[in-house]
C-alpha cells in the first residue's frame, strides 16, 4: 500500500494563539454577514471553540475567517490554531476556496433532519443555535408535527362496480360531494340548494394534455375549444358565489412543439372580456421542491404555476392578517412617507442582513430616505406577497394532478371565514374539502 501523507505532521498539533497574531487573507472571497458571525459566536459560546482555525506559516488564515470575527465579538484573547506548512502557495489559495465550496455541496436527509430537530426541541435545546432561520425551522418541524398519513392503509381498493352513480350526493360530515358534471346546472343546484360559497377554488382538467378514465365520460378538450367548454364552469361558479366572494383558478398550459400553448391566456381574457369577471390578481405558486424535473430543448423545468384570482366586485372578503406574520419591520403607507405614499397596509421584509442596518445620521439622498422610513418601523402583522411557496406534493392519494393542501389553505384563510362554504367544481382527490375540514370551513364539490 502506498503511504499518502494525508495527515501532515503539523496538522496533528493544535496550538493556542493570541487572536491578534492571526492575519486575515486579503483576497478571501468568502463573506460573513453580521448575522452569520453572531450565529458562529453563539455556537462557540454554547459548544466551545471546537474547530481550530487553519493558518499558513506566515500566520495567514487559510480557513476560519468567520470564527476569528466571532472570537473578536466574544472578546476571546486566544483561539485554537492548526498550522499547515505543507501547501504550495497555489495549493493554499485553492484550499481557501475549496474548504468553503465543498462543504456547500453536501445535502440533507430532510426526514432524518426534521426528526432530529424535533427530538432536540423536545429535549429543550435552543434550535436558534443550529443556524436555520425560524422560517426554515417552522417548515421542517411542521413535517414532524404532522407525519404523513399512510394513505395506502386508509384508502380501500375501489369496488369493481362503483357504488356511486351520477347524481348521488354524499354528505361527508358537514361537507357535500356530488357525482356529476360541474357544467350541468341541475348538478350544481342539487349540490348547493340555497347555499352560497365564499370561495371557489379549482384546478380544472388540462386541455388535451392528460388522460382520464374514459368511463368517467370526460373527453379531453382540444385547446382551441377550451374557453367555450369552460364557459358553463365559470357561469356555474358565478351562480353560487357570494357577491363578495373570490374565485381562484389554477391552470398552466402545456408546451408542445417548442412553445407553450396559449389557451390558458385565452381563458383568462375570456373571464374578463366575455363573462364580466374582475381580474383581481395573478398569484404565483412557486414549487419549493422545484417542480417536475425534465430536460427540454428550449426551456427550463417548470417550477411555478399561476393561480388567477377573479371576483364579481372590488369589495371582497379579504383577511390578510390570517396569512400574515408578526414582524418588527412593519411600516405604514402614508402620504407623508416619501418612499411609500400609496398601498393598503403593512409591509414587513423580514431579516435583511446588512442592508437592514440604519444609515448613519446626516445621510443624504436615499440614505436619508431609508433612515426616515426605518425610524418609523414598528411591530405589526406583515402581509405576504402574491408568491406562495409550497411543495407540489400532496397527501391526497394517487390522483395525477392534486393540489397540495397548504396551497388551498392559504386562499381559504385569506379570503374566507370559519363556517363559510368553499366550492371546488373539479374536486379530484378532495384536497379542497380536506383543507375546508382542517380550517373549519364547509367543502362543497363535484367530480365525475
Ligand atoms: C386537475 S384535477 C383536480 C385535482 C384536485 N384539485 C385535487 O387536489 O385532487 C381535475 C379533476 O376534474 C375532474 N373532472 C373533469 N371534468 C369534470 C367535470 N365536467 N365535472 C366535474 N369534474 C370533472 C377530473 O376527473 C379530475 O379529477
Amino acid at each position: 500500500m502506498i503511504a499518502i501523507p494525508i495527515t501532515p505532521a503539523m496538522a496533528r498539533r493544535i496550538e493556542i494563539w493570541a487572536v491578534g497574531r492571526l492575519v486575515p487573507y486579503a483576497k478571501n472571497a468568502r463573506t460573513h454577514s453580521p448575522e452569520q458571525v453572531a450565529q458562529i459566536a453563539a455556537s462557540i459560546a454554547e459548544f466551545g471553540f471546537v474547530n481550530p482555525i487553519l493558518v499558513d506559516t506566515n500566520n495567514g488564515i487559510i480557513a476560519g475567517h468567520g470564527r476569528l470575527l466571532a472570537a473578536r465579538q466574544l472578546g476571546l484573547a486566544e483561539v485554537p490554531v492548526v498550522v499547515l506548512d505543507h501547501l504550495t502557495d497555489a495549493q493554499r489559495r485553492a484550499y481557501v476556496i475549496a474548504d468553503n465550496r465543498i462543504a456547500i455541496n453536501a445535502g440533507w436527509d430532510e426526514k432524518a433532519l426534521a426528526a432530529e430537530l424535533g427530538d432536540l426541541a423536545v429535549a429543550g435545546v435552543d434550535l436558534a443555535l443550529i443556524g436555520f432561520t425560524s422560517a426554515e425551522l417552522d417548515l421542517l418541524l411542521a413535517e414532524v408535527e404532522e407525519p404523513a398519513q399512510d394513505v395506502a392503509e386508509d384508502v380501500p381498493e375501489p369496488p369493481a362496480t362503483p357504488v356511486t352513480k351520477p347524481g348521488d350526493v354524499w354528505q361527508v360530515g358537514k361537507h357535500r360531494l356530488i357525482c356529476g358534471d360541474c357544467r350541468d346546472e341541475s348538478v350544481r343546484r342539487a349540490l348547493f340548494r340555497n347555499a352560497q360559497a365564499a370561495v371557489a377554488i379549482t384546478s380544472p382538467p388540462y386541455a388535451t394534455q392528460r388522460e382520464y378514465d374514459p368511463s368517467s365520460g370526460f373527453k379531453p378538450i382540444p385547446p382551441a375549444e377550451y374557453t367555450e367548454w369552460f364557459q358553463a364552469v365559470a357561469a356555474g361558479i358565478e351562480s353560487i358565489l357570494a357577491p363578495d366572494g373570490s374565485y381562484f383558478l389554477n391552470i398552466k398550459a402545456h408546451a408542445d412543439a417548442g412553445e407553450r400553448n396559449l389557451y390558458v391566456m385565452d381563458l383568462v381574457v375570456a373571464h374578463k372580456r366575455l363573462w364580466g369577471w374582475m381580474f383581481v390578481d395573478e398569484f404565483c405558486w412557486r414549487k419549493t421542491d422545484n417542480g417536475v424535473p425534465g430536460g427540454w430543448g428550449n426551456r427550463f423545468k417548470n417550477a411555478f404555476e399561476p393561480v388567477y384570482h377573479f371576483a364579481r366586485q372590488s369589495e371582497i372578503k379579504f383577511r390578510p392578517e390570517a396569512v400574515g406574520h408578526v414582524s418588527e419591520d412593519c411600516f405604514d403607507y402614508s402620504p407623508d412617507n416619501p418612499v411609500s405614499k400609496s398601498g393598503s397596509g403593512l409591509l414587513g421584509t423580514g431579516p435583511r442582513g446588512e442592508s437592514a442596518s440604519l444609515p448613519p445620521e446626516g445621510s443624504q439622498g436615499w440614505g436619508h430616505m431609508r433612515r426616515k422610513l426605518m425610524d418609523g418601523r414598528h411591530e405589526g402583522i406583515a402581509r405576504p406577497s402574491n408568491v406562495i411557496e409550497v411543495k407540489s406534493e400532496s397527501s391526497q392519494g394517487s390522483h395525477s394532478a392534486p393540489f397540495p393542501r397548504p396551497l388551498v389553505e392559504f386562499f381559504l384563510l385569506a379570503f374566507s371565514d370559519a363556517g363559510d362554504v368553499i366550492f371546488d367544481p373539479f374536486m379530484g382527490s378532495g384536497t379542497t374539502m380536506a383543507a375546508a375540514e382542517v380550517l373549519g370551513r364547509i367543502g362543497y364539490g363535484s367530480e365525475i
